[in-house]
C-alpha cells in the first residue's frame, strides 16, 4: 500500500467555520497572537489567555469536519494515511482520520505547567485547576517560541511518503513548513490553498482552489496514477 503523508493547516478547517490565523491581518479572532500565543503572554496574563482558548475550545465544540476532512480520512480505504496537521482543533478524527499527528498541540487537552503530564479537557480552564500533581494546568498548545517535540517524527514520517499532500497552510511557520523538504526526490506533491505560497519544487502540483474542492481534484488525479 503506498503511504500518503498529509500536511494541513488551519485552511483545511475554514469551510467549518473556524478561522485561519493569516487570513485576518495578523489578528487572531481580534487579539495580538503574541499575547495569547506566547508563554510571554501567558506569565503576563494568564486569565486572558485561558479565557482565549476557553473561547476557542467552546466554538470547536460547536463545528464539525467539512468534506476535505471527511475525503482526507477515506483515503485510509486505499492507503495507509499519516496527518501531520499543524491545527489544534480534533476535526480530521471526528471525520475518521486514524492516524493524526499534532504538531502544535491540541485544543482539547491541558498541560501541568512544571511537568508533561498531558490530561484530556473539553471545558473551560481556569487559574487553580491542577494536575494530578498539584500543579496549574495551561492548553496544550505548542506556543511561538516552545520547541515542537513531535517534529522529529513528523520528520521520520515525511521521508517514507510515497505522496505528499499539503491542504490549507500558509507554510509561513517552521518547522512545520520545513517538512516538505524531507520526502525523498521526486515524490508527488500536491498543494491545494487558494492563496498558495511559492513552493519551488518541480514535483509539486499547486491547486489553487478550496479544502473541499481541491481534495475532490487530488482523488480524480490519484485515481488516474
Ligand atoms: P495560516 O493562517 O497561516 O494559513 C492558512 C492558509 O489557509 C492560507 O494559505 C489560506 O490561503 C488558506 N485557506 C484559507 N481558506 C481556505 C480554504 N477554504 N481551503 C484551503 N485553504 C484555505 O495557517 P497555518 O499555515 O495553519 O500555530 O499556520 C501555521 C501555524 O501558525 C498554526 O498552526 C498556528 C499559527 O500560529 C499555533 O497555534 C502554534
Amino acid at each position: 500500500m503506498k503511504h500518503i503523508v498529509v500536511l494541513s493547516g488551519a485552511g483545511v478547517s475554514a469551510e467549518s467555520g473556524l478561522k485561519t490565523f493569516r487570513d485576518a491581518d495578523g489578528l487572531w479572532e481580534g487579539h495580538n497572537v503574541m499575547d495569547v500565543a506566547t508563554p510571554e503572554g501567558f506569565a503576563k496574563n494568564p486569565e486572558l489567555v485561558l479565557t482565549f482558548y476557553n473561547e476557542r475550545r467552546k466554538q470547536l465544540l460547536e463545528v464539525k469536519p467539512n468534506s476535505a476532512h471527511f475525503d482526507l480520512a477515506a483515503l485510509e480505504q486505499d492507503y495507509k494515511v499519516t496527518i501531520i496537521t499543524q491545527n489544534v482543533d480534533d476535526l480530521h478524527e471526528r471525520a475518521g482520520s486514524t492516524n493524526v499527528i499534532h504538531l502544535h498541540g491540541e485544543l482539547l487537552k491541558a498541560r501541568s505547567i512544571k511537568n508533561n503530564d498531558i490530561l484530556p479537557w473539553n471545558t473551560d480552564m481556569k487559574l487553580g485547576d491542577l494536575c494530578a500533581q498539584g500543579h496549574q494546568i495551561r492548553p496544550h498548545i505548542v506556543w511561538f517560541g516552545e520547541a515542537v517535540p513531535m517534529i522529529d517524527e513528523a520528520i521520520e514520517i515525511c521521508k517514507t511518503a510515497d505522496i505528499l499532500i499539503i491542504v490549507g497552510t500558509s507554510m509561513q511557520v517552521y518547522p512545520a513548513a520545513g517538512l516538505k523538504d524531507f520526502v525523498k526526490s521526486g515524490t508527488p506533491i500536491f498543494y491545494i490553498d487558494p492563496k498558495p505560497a511559492d513552493i519551488h519544487d518541480k514535483y509539486v502540483t499547486t491547486i489553487k482552489e478550496k479544502a473541499s474542492t481541491g481534495m475532490k481534484t487530488v482523488i480524480k488525479a490519484l485515481s488516474s496514477q
